[in-house]
């Protein structure tokens, strides 16, 4: 609330002619305007185009709020980065930082907005000949979950084909030492994957451009 003081001032002051109901609907957040803290890090619309700081444009609203709240609860730890653009840009910072004082409508807000976004693969390099090998490996292990090769964001799983592979290496990371929440079935695929298979299953992902 206090984020938007003057233009829900502005809106207040409008609506005292034009009646309350008006008012109501125009003072809900919006997600756009959420957002724009966001962008600095993110890219627009979450296209982001640094390697260790995810795409979420295109992701589903119901794993965009789960994930915040999985940072404000610190269930799932925050990697700091430097902040890539805007007035801040140099310096550091953290997901566990900024969603600290966000509230539950601006999350909801935030999340409808990234939702309608398009998710923007990622331009990276990879490695023809392991792509080759992921395909069968994430079709038994990771698709069950995964589906559409990775592109589908129906199952609030997150979308993995043409998602950073710096990015997506970290998230393994903490899911096997224990740093971010994991279902238990996942835990188990991902407990038969070894080395050289994930990097061909993050290859394979990475190739989808
Ligand atoms: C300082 C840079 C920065 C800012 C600002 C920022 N983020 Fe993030 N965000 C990150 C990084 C880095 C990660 C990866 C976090 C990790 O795993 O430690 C992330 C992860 C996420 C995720 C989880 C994505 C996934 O695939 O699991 C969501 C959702 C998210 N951010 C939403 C937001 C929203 C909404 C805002 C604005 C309110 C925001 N972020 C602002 C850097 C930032
Ligand atoms: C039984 C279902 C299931 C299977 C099988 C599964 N996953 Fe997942 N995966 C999930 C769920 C659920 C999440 C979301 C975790 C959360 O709530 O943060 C997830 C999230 C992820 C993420 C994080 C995405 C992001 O945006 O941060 C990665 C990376 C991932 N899975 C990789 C894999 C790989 C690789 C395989 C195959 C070896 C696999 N998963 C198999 C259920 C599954």
């Amino acid at each position: 609330m206090i984020r938007h003081t003057p233009r829900a001032l502005c809106v207040l002051l409008a609506s005292a002619s034009i009646g309350l109901s008006v008012a109501t609907a125009a003072l809900a957040a919006d997600g756009a305007t959420v957002f724009e803290a966001c962008s600095v890090c993110h890219g627009k619309g979450g296209a982001s185009s640094e390697s260790a700081i995810p795409i979420i444009g295109g992701y589903s609203a119901k794993y965009i709020v789960e994930s915040i709240k999985n940072f404000k609860k610190k269930i799932r730890t925050c990697a700091e980065v430097t902040i890539p653009s805007g007035p801040k840009k140099g310096t550091k910072s953290d997901m566990c930082k900024v969603v600290a004082d966000l509230s539950d409508a601006d999350v909801d807000a935030v999340a409808k907005y990234l939702a309608d976004q398009k998710f923007v693969r990622a331009r990276q390099t990879f490695d023809a000949a392991k792509a080759q090998r992921g395909v069968a490996l994430y079709k038994l292990r990771c698709e069950k979950c995964h589906e559409n090769n990775g592109s589908s964001p129906d199952e609030d799983n997150g979308i993995l084909a043409g998602q950073w592979t710096p990015y997506l290496r970290a998230q393994l990371v903490s899911f096997r030492t224990g740093k971010r929440p994991l279902d238990d079935k996942m835990k188990l695929r991902l407990d038969k994957v070894d080395k050289d298979e994930e990097e061909a299953i993050l290859n394979f992902f990475a190739s989808q451009q």
